[in-house]
Protein backbone atom coordinates (compact mmCIF):
# COMPACT_ATOMS: atom_id res chain seq x y z
CA UNK A 1 0.00 0.00 0.00
CA UNK A 2 1.09 3.70 -0.67
CA UNK A 3 -0.43 7.09 1.13
CA UNK A 4 -0.53 10.09 -0.67
CA UNK A 5 -1.40 12.94 1.21
CA UNK A 6 -2.24 16.46 0.16
CA UNK A 7 -1.15 18.88 2.30
CA UNK A 8 -3.42 22.54 1.05
CA UNK A 9 -1.71 25.09 3.07
CA UNK A 10 -3.34 28.23 2.87
CA UNK A 11 -5.13 28.01 -0.40
CA UNK A 12 -8.48 27.60 -1.36
CA UNK A 13 -11.77 28.96 0.52
CA UNK A 14 -14.77 26.69 1.48
CA UNK A 15 -16.36 26.46 -2.09
CA UNK A 16 -13.19 26.00 -3.85
CA UNK A 17 -12.54 23.20 -1.37
CA UNK A 18 -15.72 21.69 -1.45
CA UNK A 19 -15.28 21.76 -5.82
CA UNK A 20 -11.14 20.29 -5.20
CA UNK A 21 -12.29 17.76 -2.68
CA UNK A 22 -15.18 16.14 -5.46
CA UNK A 23 -12.45 16.59 -8.27
CA UNK A 24 -10.57 13.86 -6.11
CA UNK A 25 -13.08 11.65 -5.36
CA UNK A 26 -13.98 11.80 -9.40
CA UNK A 27 -10.43 11.32 -10.03
CA UNK A 28 -10.03 7.94 -7.96
CA UNK A 29 -14.06 6.73 -9.03
CA UNK A 30 -14.03 3.35 -10.53
CA UNK A 31 -10.65 2.18 -9.49
CA UNK A 32 -10.26 -0.60 -7.65
CA UNK A 33 -7.25 -0.37 -6.67
CA UNK A 34 -5.91 2.86 -4.91
CA UNK A 35 -3.59 4.17 -2.83
CA UNK A 36 -4.29 5.35 0.89
CA UNK A 37 -5.33 8.99 0.05
CA UNK A 38 -5.76 11.66 2.65
CA UNK A 39 -6.70 15.50 2.37
CA UNK A 40 -5.94 18.34 4.55
CA UNK A 41 -8.07 21.33 4.25
CA UNK A 42 -7.63 24.80 6.01
CA UNK A 43 -9.87 24.38 9.41
CA UNK A 44 -12.56 26.64 8.04
CA UNK A 45 -13.51 23.73 5.26
CA UNK A 46 -13.02 20.87 7.47
CA UNK A 47 -16.50 20.16 7.91
CA UNK A 48 -17.54 20.40 4.44
CA UNK A 49 -14.71 18.78 3.20
CA UNK A 50 -16.30 15.94 5.52
CA UNK A 51 -19.29 15.81 4.19
CA UNK A 52 -18.43 15.52 0.92
CA UNK A 53 -16.22 12.44 2.02
CA UNK A 54 -18.46 10.79 3.89
CA UNK A 55 -18.42 7.06 2.96
CA UNK A 56 -15.67 7.51 0.27
CA UNK A 57 -12.34 6.17 0.36
CA UNK A 58 -10.40 9.56 0.77
CA UNK A 59 -9.86 10.50 4.43
CA UNK A 60 -9.45 13.85 6.15
CA UNK A 61 -6.82 15.43 8.02
CA UNK A 62 -5.54 18.86 9.56
CA UNK A 63 -2.60 20.79 9.37
CA UNK A 64 -1.76 21.70 12.82
CA UNK A 65 -3.13 20.95 16.04
CA UNK A 66 -2.66 22.70 19.60
CA UNK A 67 -0.72 22.00 22.84
CA UNK A 68 -3.66 21.95 25.47
CA UNK A 69 -6.84 19.60 25.41
CA UNK A 70 -8.82 22.36 26.36
CA UNK A 71 -9.29 26.01 27.44
CA UNK A 72 -8.55 29.75 27.53
CA UNK A 73 -5.83 29.61 24.15
CA UNK A 74 -7.65 31.86 21.73
CA UNK A 75 -7.03 30.50 17.69
CA UNK A 76 -5.75 27.17 18.61
CA UNK A 77 -7.98 24.07 18.00
CA UNK A 78 -7.86 21.16 20.02
CA UNK A 79 -7.39 17.24 18.80
CA UNK A 80 -10.52 16.26 20.46
CA UNK A 81 -12.23 19.06 17.74
CA UNK A 82 -10.11 17.76 14.80
CA UNK A 83 -11.80 14.35 15.63
CA UNK A 84 -14.85 16.09 16.42
CA UNK A 85 -14.88 17.63 13.21
CA UNK A 86 -14.01 14.32 11.54
CA UNK A 87 -10.18 14.47 11.19
CA UNK A 88 -8.32 10.77 10.92
CA UNK A 89 -5.51 12.72 10.75
CA UNK A 90 -3.29 15.75 11.51
CA UNK A 91 0.27 17.23 10.15
CA UNK A 92 2.31 17.72 13.30
CA UNK A 93 5.57 20.07 13.12
CA UNK A 94 5.81 21.14 9.94
CA UNK A 95 8.85 23.23 8.90
CA UNK A 96 6.43 26.07 7.71
CA UNK A 97 5.20 25.80 11.19
CA UNK A 98 8.36 24.94 13.05
CA UNK A 99 10.16 28.15 10.99
CA UNK A 100 7.17 30.99 11.04
CA UNK A 101 5.14 29.91 14.14
CA UNK A 102 7.38 28.81 16.89
CA UNK A 103 6.80 25.08 16.56
CA UNK A 104 9.80 23.79 18.64
CA UNK A 105 10.76 20.47 18.81
CA UNK A 106 9.23 20.81 22.96
CA UNK A 107 6.05 21.86 21.00
CA UNK A 108 6.04 18.86 18.77
CA UNK A 109 6.56 16.85 21.56
CA UNK A 110 3.19 17.97 23.47
CA UNK A 111 1.32 17.32 20.94
CA UNK A 112 2.78 14.18 19.96
CA UNK A 113 2.12 13.01 23.34
CA UNK A 114 -1.41 14.48 22.78
CA UNK A 115 -2.75 12.79 20.12
CA UNK A 116 -1.20 9.48 21.22
CA UNK A 117 -3.83 9.56 23.35
CA UNK A 118 -6.29 9.61 20.85
CA UNK A 119 -7.29 7.82 17.43
CA UNK A 120 -5.47 9.99 15.25
CA UNK A 121 -2.89 9.25 13.11
CA UNK A 122 -0.05 11.81 13.33
CA UNK A 123 1.68 12.64 10.34
CA UNK A 124 5.06 13.86 12.00
CA UNK A 125 6.85 15.95 9.62
CA UNK A 126 11.05 16.21 9.84
CA UNK A 127 13.85 17.24 7.50
CA UNK A 128 16.99 19.36 7.50
CA UNK A 129 18.35 23.11 6.01
CA UNK A 130 20.25 22.95 3.03
CA UNK A 131 23.26 24.40 5.31
CA UNK A 132 22.61 20.81 7.64
CA UNK A 133 23.09 18.96 4.65
CA UNK A 134 25.97 20.98 2.79
CA UNK A 135 27.84 20.09 6.14
CA UNK A 136 26.66 16.46 5.86
CA UNK A 137 24.36 16.55 9.05
CA UNK A 138 21.36 16.13 7.84
CA UNK A 139 21.25 12.76 8.62
CA UNK A 140 22.15 13.41 12.58
CA UNK A 141 19.33 16.24 12.58
CA UNK A 142 16.51 14.40 11.23
CA UNK A 143 17.15 11.17 13.97
CA UNK A 144 17.60 14.01 16.36
CA UNK A 145 14.43 15.79 15.35
CA UNK A 146 12.75 12.34 15.74
CA UNK A 147 13.88 11.46 19.14
CA UNK A 148 13.16 15.07 20.38
CA UNK A 149 9.44 14.55 18.99
CA UNK A 150 8.99 11.00 20.31
CA UNK A 151 10.28 11.54 23.69
CA UNK A 152 8.33 10.20 26.17
CA UNK A 153 5.62 9.39 23.63
CA UNK A 154 3.48 6.09 23.95
CA UNK A 155 2.42 4.20 20.86
CA UNK A 156 1.46 0.66 21.53
CA UNK A 157 1.24 -1.49 18.44
CA UNK A 158 -2.09 -0.79 17.77
CA UNK A 159 -1.26 2.68 16.97
CA UNK A 160 0.15 4.08 13.85
CA UNK A 161 2.23 6.49 13.12
CA UNK A 162 3.22 8.04 9.71
CA UNK A 163 6.51 10.30 9.31
CA UNK A 164 7.85 12.53 6.27
CA UNK A 165 10.80 13.20 5.21
CA UNK A 166 10.21 16.57 4.15
CA UNK A 167 14.20 18.55 3.11
CA UNK A 168 13.22 22.14 3.97
CA UNK A 169 15.13 23.44 0.92
CA UNK A 170 12.99 20.90 -1.05
CA UNK A 171 9.52 22.20 0.00
CA UNK A 172 8.16 24.78 -2.47
CA UNK A 173 11.10 25.41 -4.19
CA UNK A 174 10.55 23.04 -7.38
CA UNK A 175 14.14 21.09 -6.19
CA UNK A 176 12.95 18.02 -4.87
CA UNK A 177 15.03 15.49 -3.32
CA UNK A 178 16.64 12.93 -5.59
CA UNK A 179 14.74 9.45 -4.79
CA UNK A 180 18.27 8.09 -3.79
CA UNK A 181 18.54 10.59 -1.03
CA UNK A 182 15.07 9.71 0.34
CA UNK A 183 15.81 6.40 0.61
CA UNK A 184 18.86 6.74 2.49
CA UNK A 185 17.74 8.79 4.53
CA UNK A 186 14.37 6.53 4.80
CA UNK A 187 16.44 4.04 6.28
CA UNK A 188 17.98 6.74 8.74
CA UNK A 189 14.64 7.05 10.08
CA UNK A 190 13.80 3.69 10.54
CA UNK A 191 16.58 2.77 12.11
CA UNK A 192 16.08 5.70 14.45
CA UNK A 193 12.66 4.76 15.14
CA UNK A 194 13.98 0.67 15.81
CA UNK A 195 16.72 2.33 18.31
CA UNK A 196 13.93 4.85 20.02
CA UNK A 197 11.43 1.49 20.31
CA UNK A 198 9.13 2.99 18.56
CA UNK A 199 6.08 0.11 18.62
CA UNK A 200 3.88 1.79 16.43
CA UNK A 201 3.26 0.53 12.48
CA UNK A 202 5.29 3.26 10.51
CA UNK A 203 5.06 4.62 7.13
CA UNK A 204 7.73 7.34 6.02
CA UNK A 205 6.45 9.53 3.55
CA UNK A 206 8.75 11.52 1.48
CA UNK A 207 7.53 15.29 0.84
CA UNK A 208 9.29 18.35 -1.02
CA UNK A 209 8.60 19.17 -4.42
CA UNK A 210 6.49 16.34 -5.71
CA UNK A 211 4.07 16.94 -8.26
CA UNK A 212 3.17 14.81 -11.37
CA UNK A 213 6.05 14.23 -13.16
CA UNK A 214 8.09 12.93 -10.15
CA UNK A 215 6.07 10.93 -8.19
CA UNK A 216 5.94 7.66 -9.73
CA UNK A 217 10.30 7.83 -8.77
CA UNK A 218 9.36 8.14 -5.78
CA UNK A 219 6.55 5.74 -5.06
CA UNK A 220 8.28 2.95 -6.94
CA UNK A 221 10.92 2.90 -4.21
CA UNK A 222 10.07 -0.14 -1.57
CA UNK A 223 11.61 2.24 0.65
CA UNK A 224 9.29 5.00 0.46
CA UNK A 225 5.78 4.42 1.27
CA UNK A 226 4.21 7.17 -0.16
CA UNK A 227 4.25 11.01 -0.62
CA UNK A 228 2.93 14.65 1.15
CA UNK A 229 2.16 16.72 -1.33
CA UNK A 230 1.50 20.42 -1.30
CA UNK A 231 1.63 23.13 -3.85
CA UNK A 232 0.70 19.94 -6.34
CA UNK A 233 -2.23 19.14 -4.54
CA UNK A 234 -4.12 21.73 -5.29
CA UNK A 235 -4.27 21.47 -8.75
CA UNK A 236 -6.68 18.64 -9.75
CA UNK A 237 -4.65 17.26 -12.74
CA UNK A 238 -1.40 16.70 -10.31
CA UNK A 239 -3.07 15.46 -8.07
CA UNK A 240 -4.70 12.90 -10.16
CA UNK A 241 -1.43 12.51 -11.78
CA UNK A 242 0.29 11.39 -8.50
CA UNK A 243 -2.49 9.42 -7.31
CA UNK A 244 -2.46 7.18 -10.69
CA UNK A 245 1.74 6.88 -10.16
CA UNK A 246 0.79 5.56 -6.85
CA UNK A 247 -1.86 2.72 -8.73
CA UNK A 248 0.48 2.13 -11.13
CA UNK A 249 2.98 1.16 -8.67
CA UNK A 250 0.60 -0.95 -6.28
CA UNK A 251 -0.61 -2.87 -9.74
CA UNK A 252 3.10 -3.36 -11.19
CA UNK A 253 4.45 -4.39 -7.57
CA UNK A 254 1.36 -5.94 -6.23
CA UNK A 255 2.04 -3.63 -3.18
P1 LIG B 1 5.49 21.20 -1.71
O1 LIG B 1 5.20 21.14 -0.15
O2 LIG B 1 4.95 19.91 -2.30
O3 LIG B 1 4.74 22.40 -2.19
O4 LIG B 1 6.97 21.34 -1.89
C1 LIG B 1 5.27 19.94 0.55
C2 LIG B 1 4.83 20.20 1.96
O5 LIG B 1 5.06 21.32 2.45
O6 LIG B 1 4.26 19.33 2.63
Amino acid sequence: MKTIIGNWKMHLGIRESIAHARGVLRSVMGHEVLPEIVICPSFTALSEVRKVLVRTRVALGAQTMGTERFGAFTGDVSVAQLDDAGCGFVIIGHSERRAMNGESDAVVNAKMKLIAQTSLVPILCVGESKESRVAGKAEEFVAQQLGAALRGVTLTKASRLVVAYEPIWAIDTGVSATPADAVAMHGVIREALRTIGVGAAVQVLYGGSVDGANAYSFLREPGIDGVLVGGASVKIHEFEAIVNAGRDVMIAQNV
